[in-house]
């Protein structure tokens, strides 16, 4: 997927506000949702009914809020972006039972979980062998897969999962092919919130039976992703359903469709500022697509992984919630740096991801390697990003805010999310210098 750079202006397309009434600048991730997300038509019932029930003690706020019918109250899966934690970015293939355990502990140690992250997801790499009568069991890394849900729940945390339609998985550990309702039942029975669906062997299978057309292998994929989507429901119990195929056959057009409330628009992401930004940037275009219960995934945070600079994970945590995009952090919480707290738990910062409006941002303008995105938030209020992608500082070289593009007066109130600092009225001809790799994040009204 190439980006789309250009000189001259970029028109957002979508920016209607649908909420009215003043939201406050600072507010936490929860206390907006709370307020009750603007939610999608595409209601799940059979998801709905059991809502909330995996929680523990604690009971996570962000993930379902409630929907009011003339019928009933139902709930909606991932009413904001799923927040939380997955194992890929870290661990890879070596996680086991007790990297979990010390991530879900440190999720509430660190604070990670009143912020918003609640889902503990366990990636690739945990599956063992079917028994004799096709129940999935896990591998020796992962000893008792009830037990450490009911330890997860028990901190007031979910748990997730991973598979994939195909006989073998990305890492070629046994899949769901064949097995789908056994698979989702066995989910349900030990206590999994999340499936994390990934396309893998599956691809192989589809272009074996329709080889040289494309159209019959999208048919082959979207049906298995349906199948799996009905395996869950049939389980009664609550889960994320999110889909990985790479954003293979614009899956952001039908990824509702068969029920998902997530689907990768990308490739696997990397911890290096090239590929992060590369993914970042080539989101624009498809803020339409996100709505409550519904939204594009660029892929697992890399914040604090790899050899990212400051102003690179500042940027990374920028880009994503400007997308409206899920927040699943992959860093190792045992080694987590407080900078790098810091930035994953920036309240603003979450508070514009988890915004109950749940518009995604786009692109307003782009001149060379600066680049201005818009987001719409709750009460009126946008969230402006200048981003720096260029080697070298830049004091935006007598580029404007445009205002106007973002759907502005001329004159507004600004706040700098990440200097934590009013600004007071601005205009287009608001100056700043914004670092190389670097972003200025705004809250204007
Ligand atoms: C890839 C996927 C990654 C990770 C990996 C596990 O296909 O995009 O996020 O899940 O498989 O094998």
């Amino acid at each position: 997927m190439g980006i789309r750079v250009r000189s001259g202006m970029l028109k957002a397309g979508g920016l209607v506000l649908l909420v009215a009434g003043w939201a406050g600048w600072a507010v936490g991730a929860g206390a907006q949702t709370a307020q009750g997300a603007q939610v999608s038509q595409v209601a799940q019932a059979a998801q709905g009914a059991q809502a909330g029930a995996a929680s523990g003690a604690a009971t996570p706020h962000h993930a379902v809020a409630a929907r009011p019918t003339a019928a009933a109250t139902r709930p909606v899966t991932a009413a904001t972006p799923p927040m939380g934690w997955n194992s890929w970015n870290y661990f890879a293939g070596k996680v086991t039972d007790k990297d979990i355990r010390d991530t879900a502990d440190l999720l509430v140690s660190t604070g990670m979980r009143d912020a918003g992250y609640v889902y503990v997801n366990i990636d690739d790499t945990w599956e063992g062998e079917r028994d004799a009568n096709g129940k999935i069991q896990s591998n020796s890394k992962f000893p008792d897969m009830k037990a450490l849900a009911d330890y997860v729940h028990l901190k007031g945390l979910k748990l997730g999962i991973y598979s994939s339609p195909g006989a073998k998985t990305c890492a070629r550990y046994e899949g769901s092919l064949n097995h789908e309702e056994q698979d989702a039942a066995t989910y349900a029975e030990w206590g999994i919130d999340y499936l994390k669906y990934d396309l893998c062997s599956y691809g192989g299978v589809m272009r074996a039976q329709f080889p040289n057309d494309p159209a019959a292998q999208n048919k082959m994929m979207r049906e298995a992703y349906e199948k799996m989507h009905q395996a869950i429901v049939k389980t009664g119990r609550p889960m994320v359903y999110s889909l990985c195929q790479y954003g293979w056959d614009s899956v952001w057009e039908w990824g509702p469709q068969v029920g998902a409330n997530l689907w990768r628009t990308t490739g696997d992401i990397s911890a290096n500022f090239d590929r992060m930004s590369l993914i970042g940037r080539s989101q624009a275009g498809l803020a339409k697509y996100a709505a409550p219960g519904h939204w594009n995934d660029p892929d697992m945070l890399e914040v604090g992984n790899g050899k990212l600079t400051h102003d690179e994970n500042v940027t990374h945590m920028t880009l994503w919630a400007m997308l409206a995009a899920p927040l699943i952090a992959g860093n190792n919480l045992t080694e987590m740096k407080p900078e790098i707290a810091a930035i994953l738990m920036n309240k603003e910062a979450i508070a514009i991801d988890q915004d109950a409006l749940g518009k995604q941002g786009d692109r307003i303008y782009a001149e060379g390697p600066v680049e201005i995105w818009a987001k719409p938030l709750t009460g009126g209020r946008k969230a402006l990003a200048i981003y720096n992608f260029g080697e070298t500082a830049s004091d935006m070289h007598g580029i404007g805010l445009h205002l106007k593009e973002a759907g502005l007066p001329a004159h507004v109130t600004a706040r700098d999310v990440w200097a934590a600092k009013d600004l007071g009225k601005i205009t287009d001809a608001y100056k700043v210098t914004v670092p190389k790799h670097g972003v200025v994040l705004l809250v204007v009204r």
